[in-house]
């Protein structure tokens, strides 16, 4: 389960905060069924995922593997982030993973990052995989296109079965494509929105591609829903107290690497849900320590209207310490024999302590462990903390005008109808 600690707020806010607003959000949310909640579908989802909802996503994964060396997938915002979050904390790294390679593309409108994508593909054998729940969004469509037209130049006749569509139930370019085309679709729930869907098709399957177990990914987002709802509602009651006593800037910061493309999830997931009606905390992102080095600065120093989010895993690292040279002197001489994950957590608390006293609010949010179970427990945890944090400030959690508006703009530039 996901453990949240308030113990870096003492000095700031005066009280614990309140749970009980968040709890009659929680409820509403729950039930449904007013007009700014109704897009409640992805708190289902882990509970009614069954074996052949699995077999079908794990089959057709087992079909990219036979015959591809790379799957690319095709989708922006909410369509690709929550598959590379999951990807890069949890993909097996190790030489003799013999999964294809996956990469993503869909989400610029650079030519140069289109180009660079087609050479890394060179003459190997590809799958793709496009998602877009509205099947219009311009990015993916234009990229679509362009994998689209190498497909069928290598396999001719045979492309449509090495393409993958992921898109929404309610019709659509893409569905209408998969349908005219013999294409058969994974479905996107019209009741879940797009950021709030990795734990549909759109997440599944690229995991399953990369050979991440989804049913431990469903058993921890399912039990997270089950049983961990006060420490996501204490995560959401803070926040909102911090913002009303000042702190409009949110950092979500860990000490692994590997977590960073779930921080930018988180960055989406939070934004696009809270930031509306002038108002909002505005999400951003860290990755320590390396950023101690660049952004370290401002936090200890800067504006005071920040607070930080620290995400950390209790299980220890491996065991890996640092070596001895003989003919070192100095500080480094002295690190030989510390192992990295203790050095690690020191880090941790050295940072926290130093930026508590330097006037910046600290919540801790604690995972058991870097695996497919902890990764769906998060997913669970940050979509209902930011569904619920979003309803305390008063706004839906679950429309994005200001995202419709940037891509009716470009359609209308463009001379082109939606
Ligand atoms: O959360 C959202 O709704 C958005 O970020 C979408 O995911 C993003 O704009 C992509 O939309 P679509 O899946 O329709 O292509």
């Amino acid at each position: 389960m996901i453990k949240t600690d308030l113990s870096g707020l003492s000095a700031f806010l005066p009280d614990i905060p309140d749970l009980k607003p968040a709890r009659r959000e929680l409820a509403r949310l729950r039930k449904g069924t007013d007009a700014d909640v109704q897009f409640s579908g992805w708190l289902r989802l882990p509970e009614t995922w069954s074996p052949k909802l699995s077999s079908a996503v794990k089959d057709a994964a087992e079909r990219v593997c036979s015959n591809s060396s790379f799957l690319v997938i095709i989708g922006a915002g909410g369509s690709f982030l929550g598959a590379k979050a999951a990807l890069d904390l949890l993909s097996d790294r190790t030489a003799n993973n013999v999964r294809p390679e996956v990469l993503f593309i869909g989400n610029t409108l650079s030519s140069t990052e289109i180009e660079h994508t087609i050479e890394r593909l060179g003459e190997h054998d590809f799958s793709l995989n496009v998602i877009s729940k509205s099947g219009s969004t311009l990015e993916t469509l234009a990229a679509f296109h362009v994998f689209f037209k190498l497909l069928k130049a290598k396999y001719g006749s045979q492309a449509e079965k090495r393409v993958y569509i992921t898109t929404g139930t309610e019709g659509g370019p893409l569905r209408k494509f998969a349908d005219e085309n013999g294409i058969s679709a994974f479905d996107i729930p019209s009741d879940v929105g797009g950021r709030f869907s990795v734990l549909t098709a759109v997440g599944l399957f690229p995991m399953a591609v990369a050979g991440i177990d989804i049913d431990a990914v469903m058993t921890g987002a399912r039990e997270e829903l089950l049983s961990g709802e006060d420490a996501a509602l204490t995560y959401a009651a803070a926040r909102q107290s911090l913002y009303k006593a000042g702190k409009k800037i949110e950092i979500l910061a860990s000490f692994e690497p590997a977590f960073d493309s779930t921080a930018l999830w988180w960055r989406q997931l939070f934004g696009e849900s809270e930031g509306k009606a002038g108002r909002g905390i505005f999400p951003s992102t860290c990755s320590f320590t390396s950023d101690l080095h660049s952004m370290g600065q401002y936090i200890q120093d800067g504006e005071r209207s920040v607070f930080e989010t620290f995400v950390s895993f209790a299980e220890r690292g491996s065991p890996l310490a640092i070596p001895s040279i003989p003919e070192m002197t100095g500080p480094g001489a002295k690190l030989a024999g510390r192992r990295f994950d203790e050095m690690n957590s020191l880090a941790l608390k050295a940072v926290a302590d130093a930026h508590i006293a330097g006037g910046v609010p600290l919540i801790r949010i604690e995972a058991p462990e870097i695996s497919p179970h902890s990764f769906g427990s998060l997913v669970s945890f940050f979509e209902l903390s930011c569904a619920v944090s979003a309803m305390l400030s008063g706004v839906s959690p679950f429309d994005q005008p200001g995202v419709e508006a940037y891509k009716n703009n470009l359609y209308r530039t463009l001379g082109i109808d939606r």
